[in-house]
């Protein structure tokens, strides 16, 4: 295999590993060139890059559904320490592992779903959740496993979002006769995809921005900034009041 990848140009080798979604930049050549949302990431990470520090003297950072590993690739780029990335789709991380070796990169990739956390038996200074969570069944178990077992100190999140841009006050409590406030726009919101959205079979929730904002303090995180709309920079608080634990997740 890496003889025949010897004698294949770099553009061979690239295109035997697509579809690619990350259009990376390999030895000067752009792995997804036509990607439906234009130069994607680097047109995204513009947007919100200014939030991490140029260095990240050497913290340690987790990169969770890395994909082809552009976001990872710039941590190491800003003087992460150690990186580590996971996806669940071993095509991906072919993706990773090549983009990273070729652009002289050192980070450690995993095959591991962000439900299997807990055996990274590690904390990290930064965490990466960028584009997974809409594609999860179990949205809020992952912010619950991430808060409890590998966010340190900040995460990195972004998630597609429809509905309303408006966040509404939210009271402490409603008394059972409440309805009217359920169809509020700016209520927390959690639009379930029966079939497909954008002819992806893995989109199962799309919050609006107050669902978002919500999840993430149910789950334990501060927001600190809002870059962009579907990006936040948020950090490990205390959890508030649950009725129940986190259950242990090994089989999904
Ligand atoms: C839309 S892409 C986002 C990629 C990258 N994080 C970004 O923001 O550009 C979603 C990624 O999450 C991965 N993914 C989906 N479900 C996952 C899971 N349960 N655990 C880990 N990764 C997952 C997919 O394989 C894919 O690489």
């Amino acid at each position: 295999m890496a003889q025949m990848q010897d004698c294949m140009t770099i553009e061979d080798q690239i295109a035997a590993l697509g579809p690619w979604f990350h259009n990376m930049r390999i030895r000067g050549v752009e792995t997804s060139p036509d990607h439906f949302l234009g130069d994607y990431p680097a047109i995204k990470w513009k947007a919100f890059k200014h939030i991490v520090p140029d260095d990240l003297e050497g913290r340690s950072v987790l990169d969770i559904g890395c994909n082809a590993g552009f976001y990872a690739q710039e941590m190491k780029r800003r003087n992460a320490g150690r990186v580590v990335g996971i996806d669940s789709d071993p095509h991906y991380l072919r993706q990773a592992k090549f983009a990273a070796t070729q652009n002289g990169i050192d980070i450690e990739y995993r095959l591991m779903s962000v439900y299997d956390v807990a055996q990274l038996r590690e904390k990290f200074d930064l965490v990466l959740f960028m584009g997974v969570l809409y594609h999860l069944r179990y949205p809020l178990l992952a912010l619950d496993l991430l808060y409890e077992h590998v966010v340190g100190e900040e995460m990195l999140f972004q998630c597609m979002q429809r509905g309303a841009d408006a966040v509404g006050p939210v009271e402490e409590d409603y008394n059972f006769q409440e309805w009217q406030v359920f169809n509020r726009p700016d209520y927390p919101k959690l639009f379930f995809v029966e079939h497909r959205f954008s002819n992806d079979p893995t989109n199962w929730f799309i919050p609006n921005r107050a669902g978002v904002e919500a999840m993430l303090r149910s789950s334990g995180f501060l927001i600190e900034a809002n870059p962009e709309r579907e990006v936040y920079l948020v950090r490990r608080g205390q959890r508030p009041y649950m009725n129940e634990t986190v259950p242990r997740v090994g089989a999904l």
